[in-house]
This record gives structure tokens, sequence and C-alpha cells, in this order.
């Protein structure tokens, strides 16, 4: 049975990851802040582990990550990610560290820590969702400065990973899952959940050599940065 590691499953997109990937007959872990009850549940329809500990403190991450030592993680999702922003104008310090922590730090520091794991497999793959707000090109609207700032960032520790660790056979990407209906994305966002994570997961199922290190969106195609 293979494994995935998902961050925030709780709800949203992290959400529909761990319901399509326990319906696909797939071990999923989940790696989470804080319990979710409509996670819990989907444990009937599946093999769920839910690990819980704050994603953005090195200890508690240890601490967290403890019951997966030598365990084979075949693909690996960085999923939680935040958006705060106010705008030009409203520049405050402690909020870009804050979305800076979960959008690029926790990805990377999480990376580093599995890595042994997805290294086991015979075609490990990490991935983080990252966002199209996060490309240069298609920035036409401007605004959202931590949020852009942040996945164009971890754009970067994505494209640095896939160069660093595909001699360990590991296939690394950023993903962009188009405008969600989520509590981040809006009820006006043009996708549905189920929509996107199909998408998301046909993308991860045939990430190979040539499409390691750049940006896909949810129908499988390139992004500019
Ligand atoms: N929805 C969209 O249209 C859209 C578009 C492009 C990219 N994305 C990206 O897709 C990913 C999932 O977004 P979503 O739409 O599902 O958003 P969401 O419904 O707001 O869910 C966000 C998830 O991230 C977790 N999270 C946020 N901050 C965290 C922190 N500091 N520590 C630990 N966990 C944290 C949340 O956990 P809690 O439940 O504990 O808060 C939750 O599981 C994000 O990376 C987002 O940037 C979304």
């Amino acid at each position: 049975m293979p494994t995935v590691l998902i961050t925030g499953a709780g709800r949203g997109i992290g959400l529909e990851f761990a319901r399509q990937y326990l319906s696909a007959g797939w071990q999923v872990i989940a790696l989470q802040r804080a319990e979710s009850a409509t996670l819990t549940a989907l444990a009937d329809t599946g093999s769920l582990d839910v690990l819980i500990g704050s994603l953005t403190d090195e200890a508690e991450l240890d601490r967290a990550l403890v019951p997966l030592e030598g365990r084979t993680i075949d693909v690996l999702i960085h999923n939680a990610g935040a958006m705060n922003d106010k705008g030009f104008g409203y520049f405050e310090r402690e909020n870009w560290h804050s979305i800076f922590d979960i959008n690029v730090f926790t990805p990377l520091a999480i990376s580093e820590r599995l890595v042994d794991n997805v290294a086991r497999a015979d075609h490990g793959r990490i991935v983080t969702v990252s966002s199209i707000l996060s490309s240069m090109e298609k920035n036409t609207s401007g605004g959202l400065y931590a949020y852009r700032a942040s996945k164009a960032a971890v754009n970067a520790v994505m494209r640095s990973m896939a160069l660093d660790l595909a001699g360990r056979g590991v296939t690394c990407a950023a993903l962009h899952p188009g405008w969600v209906q989520t509590d981040m994305g809006g009820q006006d966002a043009t996708l549905t959940p189920a929509d996107s994570v199909a998408g998301l997961i046909q993308v991860i199922n045939t990430l190979d050599a040539d499409s390691a290190g750049t940006l896909i969106d949810w129908r499988g195609r390139t992004l500019p940065w």
C-alpha cells in the first residue's frame, strides 16, 4: 500500500487530498497543528494516521515525526499554507514572518526531516501546493505582497530541491491548484476541491524528470515563473 503524507489535512484542499488518497487505497498520514473531526471521520474509509504538532516549531516537528522513522513515504505533499495581506501601506513585519514561516520555511524543514523516508520509495515525490499568484509574469493585478512573495520563494526552494534530490530518485515540483472553494479561496472560486485535487493527483502521478522543478497547474500545464 503506497503512503502519502499531507500537511494541513484538516480542511480545504488538504482534507480533499486525504479523502481521495484514502478512497484510492493509500495509507494517509496527516500532519497538522490541531485535530479535525472531519478528517478523523475519514478513518472509517481507509488507513489514516494523524500526527499533531506545530508545523512551525523545530522541536515540535522533531517530536511529531518520530513515529515515521524507517517508514517509506511515496508522496509528500506540503499543503498547509496561509494568506493574510492588507495591501500596500499595511506592511507588518510579524505578518510576513508568520506567512513565510508556514508557506516557505515549513516545506523545507519537513522535507529535510523526511527525505530519507521519501528516498526509500521506488519513485518518491515531494510537492508543495504553491499558487499562480507566485508568478511574476502572471501578476497583472498587484497586491497580496507577502503571499505572492512567499509562494515565489517556495518555488525557488522546490526548484533547488528538485536538482539536489534527483540523484536520490526523488522528484520535486510546485503545484497550482486553481482557484478553489475553500476558506482561503472563498465561495466565488471556480473549482471544487474535488475537481482540483483529482487533477493534482493526476499531475503528481505523472511527475517525471522533465517536469521536476517546475510550477504545474491542476490541468498539468506548466506555468511561467
Ligand atoms: N484555495 C485556493 O484557491 C488556493 C489557490 C492557490 C493555492 N492555494 C494553496 O493551497 C493550500 C491549501 O489552501 P486551502 O485553500 O485549502 O486553504 P484553507 O482552507 O485556508 O486551509 C489551510 C490549511 O493550512 C493549514 N495552516 C495554515 N496556517 C498554518 C500554520 N501556521 N500551521 C499549520 N497549519 C497551517 C490549516 O490548518 P488549520 O485548520 O489548523 O488552520 C489548513 O489545514 C495553501 O498552501 C494555499 O496557499 C489555495
